[in-house]
């Protein structure tokens, strides 16, 4: 047999290609390089003359290169020897073959064992068990990849804050008496507190003074009329508690705090967000500990993580459709893959009987490190329950305010207690098409995440027991209001 020339991509063009999958598609670093593998294929078919079309994860690598148009045409023009086009599919594009041809055709030119079949999927859909022997079946599940292709900001978020959702934050009992503990426990030293995100009421900053635990109180709020309705509070205080307080009307880390005289050296906050990090509180709290000049003895909450529990699709209790309802969270149970936010969420979906945390972090020892921009954690579950279908995961806050928990008030866990903090249903399996559990089985979860911008990205990955190919992949960015 002839030697098959194939096409290599130079070593630059794949280091931008695999980047700009990385930061625009929130591939995997795997991904992005077996994405630009298969691309290198699909260019060889095009050379050697075979017609069809790229799977979705060779074209996204494809549009990537294009993108970059001078790289692009040197290119295809030293390579394929002459300029490749792109013709997108419209009602008036004839195509000349699918991209199951050009499968086949580089499985009979390569081997099946060169090509990476995990690529080639039509609409991402893999499935192991199939009858196909290589590997491939159509109409199976997932993986999708990340639906908010808008641009995200903290802004948004902090700007959704309205009147009623203070009040209720402040109606909170178990979130209220988890801060109260830890700053009962501050009693015996005095501190000069920076209160983030103080609200329209202040509910911290007057725990701090109420309990004698603060000489002064730096309290500083972003939203624009939460800070006027807690300006007109402050005024409304007696002289003394006045002295006491200093607030701001800006977004934190436009203070250097530092400078200020006397210099706060203990932080309190509740930007804690739906999964912990969402209202960027690792970059919030990086951002104001960094400066090495400035000792922050004490910080409350004493430690944040996110609760990790696999289930099968939820069902709307009374409750949690109330609570959405005033919340103005969407509760419609959703059929598709995606990210919701669930108050009370029912326990008849857990298919397991212990959460795990897939990310923890103790806020004064996490934020002196760089922050991580590759953040991986990988566990798996055994399945509980006798049967039952796997659609996703819940993921819930869990705060202890204080390291000392003894009496269990300074905890706050989202999935025991219904809190203000939503929990998040990742739903990763279309619902008609949820997965067949057993007690036994095992559900394997990869969470990453990017920490170092105030909007994390993160990516959760899973699949049961060995079955790799089963897997569905769903990746967003904080925060994930919808
Ligand atoms: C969950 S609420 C908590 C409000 C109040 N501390 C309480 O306990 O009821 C978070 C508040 O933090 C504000 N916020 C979030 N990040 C901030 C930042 N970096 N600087 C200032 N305010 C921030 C939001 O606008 C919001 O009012």
């Amino acid at each position: 047999m002839e030697s098959f020339e194939t096409v290599t991509i130079p070593s630059r063009d794949k280091q931008y290609i695999i980047e700009r999958l990385e930061e625009h598609e929130h591939m995997t670093h795997e991904e992005a390089v077996d994405s630009v593998d298969e691309l290198a294929h699909y260019y060889t078919a095009i050379k050697h003359g075979k017609n069809g079309s790229p799977s979705k994860m060779v074209d996204k690598a494809w549009h990537a290169h294009i993108l970059n148009t001078q790289m692009y045409m040197d290119f295809t023009k030293a390579e394929i020897g002459r300029f490749v086009h792109h013709v997108p599919y419209w009602s008036g594009h004839q195509s000349n073959g699918t991209e199951d041809d050009i499968y086949e055709y580089l499985v009979s030119q390569l081997g099946a064992e060169h090509v990476n079949a995990t690529v080639w999927v039509r609409d991402g859909a893999i499935c192991e068990n199939s009858s196909h022997s290589l590997g491939r079946c159509q109409n199976a599940f997932l993986p999708m990849r990340n639906p908010t292709d808008k641009k995200r900001n903290v802004f948004h978020l902090i700007s959704r804050y309205d009147p009623f959702n203070y009040w209720m934050m402040c109606l909170d009992p178990f979130r209220l008496d988890a801060y109260e503990e830890a700053i009962r426990q501050h009693r015996q030293q005095k501190a000069i507190w920076l209160d983030i995100g103080t609200g329209a009421h202040m509910p911290l900053t007057r725990l701090l003074i109420k309990y004698e635990t603060a000489e002064h109180v730096y309290a500083v709020e972003a939203n624009r009329e939460a800070y006027r309705f807690a300006k007109n509070l402050r005024e409304c205080l007696s002289d003394e508690e006045k002295r006491k307080i200093s607030l701001y009307g800006c977004y934190s880390n436009n203070i250097d705090w530092h400078a200020q005289d006397p210099r706060p050296n203990a932080i309190i906050h509740e930007i804690i967000g739906c999964i912990p990090l969402d209202e960027g509180c690792i970059k919030v709290m990086h951002d104001t500990i960094k400066n090495p000049n400035g000792e922050v003895y004490s910080c409350i909450p004493y430690k944040i993580g996110t609760l990790c529990m696999p289930v099968s699709r939820p069902k709307r209790s009374r409750i949690s459709s109330f609570c959405s309802f005033i919340l103005s969270s969407s509760m419609k149970i959703i059929k598709d893959v995606g990210i919701q936010g669930m108050f009370n969420p029912h326990k008849d979906a857990f298919l397991c009987e212990t959460p795990q945390f897939i990310e923890e972090f103790i806020l004064q020892d996490y934020v002196r490190k760089p922050l991580e921009s590759h953040r991986v954690f990988k566990t798996k579950f055994i399945v509980e329950k006798r049967t039952g279908k796997w659609a996703g995961v819940f993921l819930a806050p869990h705060v202890l305010t204080s390291k000392d928990n003894r009496n269990g008030i300074a905890e706050i866990d989202g999935l025991k207690r219904m809190t203000n903090w939503p929990v998040r249903y990742v739903q990763m399996y279309y619902y008609q098409k949820a997965i067949d559990v057993k007690q036994g089985d095992e559900i394997h979860v990869v969470f990453e995440s990017d920490l170092t911008k105030e909007c994390p990205t993160y990516r959760l990955e899973a699949w049961v027991n060995n079955n790799y190919l089963l897997r569905s992949s769903f990746a967003w960015i904080g925060p994930a209001i919808y």
